[in-house]
């Protein structure tokens, strides 16, 4: 990285030097520094409902293997043997009550703990010359769930995982807690951008200044009821704790309308009003905000809309329904990601509006979404110019919503016009993407951990 301290300083002012976008020093700085200690999400709960289910994810470049072992504890074991460091687990995700390792044959039971070795006798004297009982795949350092929300710290003293995340939890529930039993997804769809990671971090933290341009082309063809994507900057922006996230304006109504507006059932509805508090459900109700796209640091996002899944008039209400998808921005390198995708939806959800939703998403987001496509394409090409060596003396204008001398261009919303913790404001800045990238600099400022 040319001049750590100067990159840094620059990134908080919120002039970005182009090239963190794409730049081999920038990316082993996020390995060592960034990876090794911010809470990184790896799975949902539901995706290993049974006893004996796993799936293989990463953090960084380190493997785990989420599992739910016989009594039904969650763990999340590196995928790495003991013996001679083979990767124990390469399917990436099925039920098995023990892993065995390719190479020599060395097997775990699904809690980490080694079970067996070939040849223990002859080859080790038995359990008395290696026992079994002191040898564990080695469990990930703190992992804690929220909402079913499975995260991993590399960092054996992180923060709690609510400290990590604060009031962020707040608006986490608008997506993954629309009744008490919570939600299933389904996925992930994985592919691989040439792009850099923290674009679509940022991009879904904050960035409602791009819907009217890059995705003109989705309203024109009618996905989406309102006719001018430029609507976006009714919405607010608001971040809180670690994440951070974009709002819709609804029109006038009482909560129960404004939900209907955006395609939930009443039956969804009354499960809403028991679930959310009184703040939450005033945020929509009273304030009259919904909460579309957001990001949690490092690299978890989540997207909420409501797309025409069916054809009807412009203000038919039974034309629209909302969807929820989670993604993660997996590092693989400076100029490339992997974008792990799930759809999200309430398990109480009725069959047909899980049908319905499955069917908004795809068409929004995932490897055939609209709004993917739209997106990925500045994005790679965003990061392959920040590949260059001319980008090297660019420092990019990311301070939409600041004057000259740092004070905001729009006061933030007032108690009484958004009872949501955080700070939000109306219209379009970049406040969402600063506080993140504010993150990233303080994670790359705080040394390797030992
Ligand atoms: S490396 Fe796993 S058994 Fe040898
Ligand atoms: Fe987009």
């Amino acid at each position: 990285m040319r001049d750590a301290d100067t990159v840094l300083a620059n990134v908080r002012r919120g002039m970005l030097p182009a090239h963190i976008y794409n730049d081999d020093e920038v990316f082993a700085a996020e390995r060592e520094r960034l990876f090794t200690r911010a809470w990184v999400f790896v799975a949902h709960e539901s995706e290993i409902p049974q006893v004996g289910d796993y799936v293989v994810r990463k953090v960084m470049d380190n493997s785990f293997i989420i599992s739910r072992d016989q009594s039904g504890e969650i763990h999340a074991m590196f995928n790495m043997c003991l013996h001679r460091g083979m990767q124990v687990c390469r399917a990436e995700q099925g039920n098995a009550s023990h892993f065995r390792c390719p190479y020599h044959g060395w097997s775990y039971r699904n809690d980490g703990q080694l079970a067996g070795l070939p040849f223990h006798k002859e080859a080790y004297g038995g359990e008395e010359g290696f026992a079994r009982k002191q040898q564990r795949l080695i469990p990930a350092p703190n992992v804690d769930t929220y909402n079913g929300l499975i995260f991993v710290s590399l960092d054996p003293d992180a923060p709690s995982l609510p400290d990590y995340l604060g009031d962020f939890a707040f608006y986490l529930d608008y997506y993954t807690k629309q009744s008490p039993s919570g939600v299933e997804v389904l996925g992930p769809q994985r592919w691989r951008i040439k792009a850099n990671w923290k674009i679509g971090a940022e991009n879904f933290a904050g960035d409602m200044y791009h819907t009217p341009h890059t995705h003109t082309s989705v309203v024109e063809i009618g996905l989406f009821r309102e006719p001018k994507a430029a609507k976006r900057k009714e919405g607010c922006t608001y971040w809180a704790g670690r994440g951070g996230g974009t709002t819709y304006k609804l029109p006038p109504g009482t909560l129960e309308e404004r939900l209907r507006y955006v395609g939930y059932p009443d039956e969804m509805i009354e499960r809403m009003k028991e679930q959310w508090s009184q703040d939450q459900l005033d945020v929509i109700g009273r304030d009259g905000f919904m909460v579309s796209a957001a990001s949690v640091f490092p690299n978890l996002s989540l997207v909420h809309n409501w797309p025409k899944v069916a054809e009807g008039g412009d203000a038919d209400d039974d034309a629209v329904l909302p969807f929820i998808s989670l993604r993660q921005w997996q590092p693989i390198g400076p100029g490339e990601t992997e974008v792990l995708s799930w759809f999200v939806v309430d398990k109480e959800a009725p069959e047909e509006f899980k049908k319905l939703s499955y069917k908004a998403y795809v068409m929004c987001f995932g490897s055939s979404g609209m709004f993917e496509q739209d997106d990925v394409e500045n994005w790679v090409s965003l990061t392959t110019t920040a590949g260059g060596t001319m980008a090297r003396d660019l420092l990019l204008h990311g301070r939409m919503g600041l004057l000259e001398d740092d004070s905001p261009v729009v006061e933030p919303l007032k108690p009484d016009q958004f009872a949501g913790p955080g700070e939000a404001r109306v219209g379009y800045a970049e406040h969402n993407q600063r506080a993140l990238m504010n993150e990233w600099a303080d994670h790359l400022d705080g040394g390797v951990r030992a």
